[in-house]
C-alpha cells in the first residue's frame, strides 16, 4: 500500500500527516527537542486531528514520535519556563483541550512509542485508545520535580488507567518505568521489539479496520462516555449506541453476510 503525505491547507511544521489506505499516521516531527509539546506542535496536531475528523475513508489512526529516541519528551519546558499562573492555565488548557479532541476523535488511536514519553508524552499516549511500546520505551511524569503538577492529563488519566494507588507513587515520585513495567500496571497494551513497533501497530490497525467502522467508532463512544457515568446511565449509553448501529447499512452487511456464509464487505456506511 503506498503511503502519501497529506497536503493540509495550512502548513504544518512539527507534525507529519500521511495516509496509507484507511489508516492515518501523524507523526510527532520535532526531534531536535525529543518531540517536546511546544504550543506551534500543539496547535498542528490539532489542524491533523480536524482533517482525520472530517476524512470517513479514515478507519483507524497510528500516532508515533519522529525518531527512535523518543515519542515525545514531554511538554516544552523552555516554553513553559517563564509562564505566569494565567499563561500556565491557558497552555494546560491548549494542550488538554488537543488531547481531548483525540481521546474523543471518532475513531480509535493507536499510540506507537519508540522512546521516551515523559509527563506531557505519557499524556499524550494516555489519551490515545491503545498503546504499543518499543522494548526500549520509558514512562514518567516527572514535573513534580520541575515544581509543576502534570498539565496535558495525567492526573486524571494516569489514576483512570492504572488505579490511584500506582498513579500517586507514579507521579509524587516521578520514578521512570521500563516498558515491561509500563505493561505489568496495564499503562501499555503491549510491548514489541523497536523495529517491529510500526509494523505491530500498523497490523492491530488492520485488524481494527477488518471490522465495520461506524461500529467501531460507536463502541469507543459508549466505552468513553460510559466510564465516566454511573452503570444505570452506562447501560442506557450502551443501548442508544448499540441501536445507532441498526440505521448503518453496515450492519445488514455484517449479519447477511455471516448468515450467507460469505466474506463482509463493509462500507462504512
Ligand atoms: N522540553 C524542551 N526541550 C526538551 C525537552 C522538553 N520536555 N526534552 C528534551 N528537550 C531537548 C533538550 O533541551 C535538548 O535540547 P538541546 O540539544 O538544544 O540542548 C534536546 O531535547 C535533547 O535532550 P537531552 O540533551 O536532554 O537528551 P538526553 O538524552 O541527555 O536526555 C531526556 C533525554 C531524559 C528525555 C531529557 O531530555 C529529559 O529529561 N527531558 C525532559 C523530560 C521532562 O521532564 N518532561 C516533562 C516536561 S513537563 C510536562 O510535560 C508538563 C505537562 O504535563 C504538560
Amino acid at each position: 500500500m503506498e503511503i502519501k503525505n497529506v497536503i493540509l491547507e495550512e502548513e504544518l511544521k512539527n507534525v507529519t500527516l500521511e495516509k496509507e489506505g484507511n489508516l492515518a499516521i501523524i507523526t510527532i516531527n520535532r526531534p531536535k527537542a525529543l518531540n517536546a509539546l511546544n504550543s506551534d506542535t500543539l496547535k498542528d496536531l490539532d489542524v491533523a486531528i480536524t482533517n482525520i475528523e472530517n476524512d470517513n475513508d479514515i478507519y483507524c489512526v497510528i500516532l508515533t514520535g519522529a525518531g527512535e529516541k523518543s515519542f515525545v519528551a514531554g511538554a516544552d519546558i523552555a516554553e513553559m519556563k517563564d509562564l505566569d499562573s494565567k499563561g500556565g492555565e491557558e497552555f494546560g488548557l491548549l494542550g488538554n483541550k488537543v488531547f481531548r479532541r483525540l481521546e474523543t476523535l471518532n475513531k480509535p488511536v493507536i499510540a506507537a512509542i519508540s522512546g521516551f514519553a515523559l509527563g506531557g508524552g505519557c499524556e499524550l499516549a494516555m489519551a490515545c485508545d491503545i498503546r504499543i511500546a518499543s522494548e526500549k520505551a520509558k514512562f514518567a511524569q516527572p514535573e513534580a520535580g520541575l515544581g509543576i503538577t502534570p498539565g496535558f492529563g495525567g492526573t486524571q488519566r494516569l489514576p483512570r488507567i492504572v488505579g490511584l494507588g500506582k498513579a500517586k507513587e507514579l507521579i509524587y515520585t516521578c520514578a521512570m518505568i521500563n516498558a515491561e513495567e509500563a505493561l505489568r500496571i496495564g499503562l501499555v497494551n503491549k510491548v514489541v521489539p523497536l523495529e517491529n513497533l510500526m509494523d505491530e501497530a500498523k497490523k492491530m490497525a488492520a485488524a481494527i479496520n477488518a471490522n465495520a467502522p461506524i461500529a467501531v467508532k460507536l463502541c469507543k463512544d459508549a466505552i468513553n462516555r460510559g466510564m465516566q457515568v454511573d452503570m444505570d446511565k452506562a447501560i442506557e449509553i450502551e443501548a442508544e449506541d448499540f441501536g445507532k448501529c441498526f440505521d448503518s447499512e453496515d450492519q445488514v452487511e455484517g449479519m447477511t453476510a455471516f448468515l450467507e456464509r460469505r466474506a463482509k464487505n463493509f462500507k462504512n456506511n
